[in-house]
């Protein structure tokens, strides 16, 4: 397939704008709701890479369950990802378009011994494919519905996998239900996030998603919901409730 650049900069700007409050979960800027979900992907991330990962087996009693492993975050923004990754023993390269991004990335890590080697770059899956790259784990969270060209995107991150490589996406179900909640609930009425972060038209199916992913060569080990409220409840993990926000694993063959 040729490559195509991913990068919509309108999309990416809705990000760089707010760079500086990439680590003020307080702020109306939308950044308030990765910060909550953060813990409950970080959970799932270590409990299928416990399941999937072969390159070594991992003790899931190891307070580092990433040790040793090159995990790539693809669409890092200011490192909410990267650095809890790092927390677990990975060796993580954050990438993300957005300059303004990578530099509030590298500036928060460097304030914690344990997120210090995190390595950032301004850059994107395509330009990593140019350049070689391959890592044991590919995570792009929150992304997918903000790229061009989705199956050139989806190619390239199962690119950047060595073989048996584990790869993680999170995005949002193209569902009646997510319009109601994710657009006017959180963007119109409850202002969690600015009104036109987000894209109805952009969303993706669960089937849709791993149909893609399929055709790339990738096995698809799980999908599920991210359900739950920010106010009363928290998040969890559903594997009934696929029908707004899911996040999916999967290996390559
Ligand atoms: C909703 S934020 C998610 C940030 C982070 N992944 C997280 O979940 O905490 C979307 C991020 O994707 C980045 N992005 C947009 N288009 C991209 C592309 N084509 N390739 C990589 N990253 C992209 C944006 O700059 C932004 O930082």
């Amino acid at each position: 397939m040729r490559r195509f650049s991913t990068v919509n900069k309108a999309e990416v700007s809705k990000f760089t704008r707010a760079a500086r409050d990439w680590w003020k979960p307080e702020s109306n800027t939308g950044v308030g709701l990765l910060h909550q979900l953060n813990p409950i992907r970080v959970k799932y991330i270590r409990e299928q890479a416990i399941a999937h990962v072969k390159k070594a087996p991992i003790d899931p009693q190891s307070p580092w369950p990433l040790k040793g492993l090159r995990v790539l975050d693809v669409g890092c923004g200011g490192g909410i990802l990267s650095e809890a990754l790092a927390r677990i023993g990975a060796q993580v390269t954050g990438v993300d378009p957005g300059q303004a991004n990578v530099e509030a990335a590298t500036e928060h890590a460097l304030g914690d011994h344990e997120t210090a080697k995190n390595r950032y770059i301004c850059s994107t899956a395509e330009d990593l494919v140019a350049q070689n790259e391959t890592f044991d784990i590919v995570c792009a969270l929150e992304v997918v519905e903000h790229v061009d060209n989705v199956p050139s995107f989806i190619q390239q991150l199962t690119q950047l996998l060595e073989p048996n490589g584990v790869l993680f996406m999170s995005t949002i179900n193209r569902t009646p239900a997510s319009y109601l909640t994710t657009i006017l609930a959180v963007e119109h009425i409850l202002r969690l996030v600015p009104p036109g972060t987000h894209d109805w038209n952009k969303y993706i199916q669960t089937h849709e998603l791993k149909g893609e992913l399929e055709k790339n060569g990738m096995v698809v080990h799980d999908i599920s919901g991210i359900v739950g409220d920010p106010f009363v409840t928290g998040w969890r993990l559903s594997h009934d409730c696929t029908g707004v926000n899911y996040i999916l694993c999967a290996t390559k063959k």
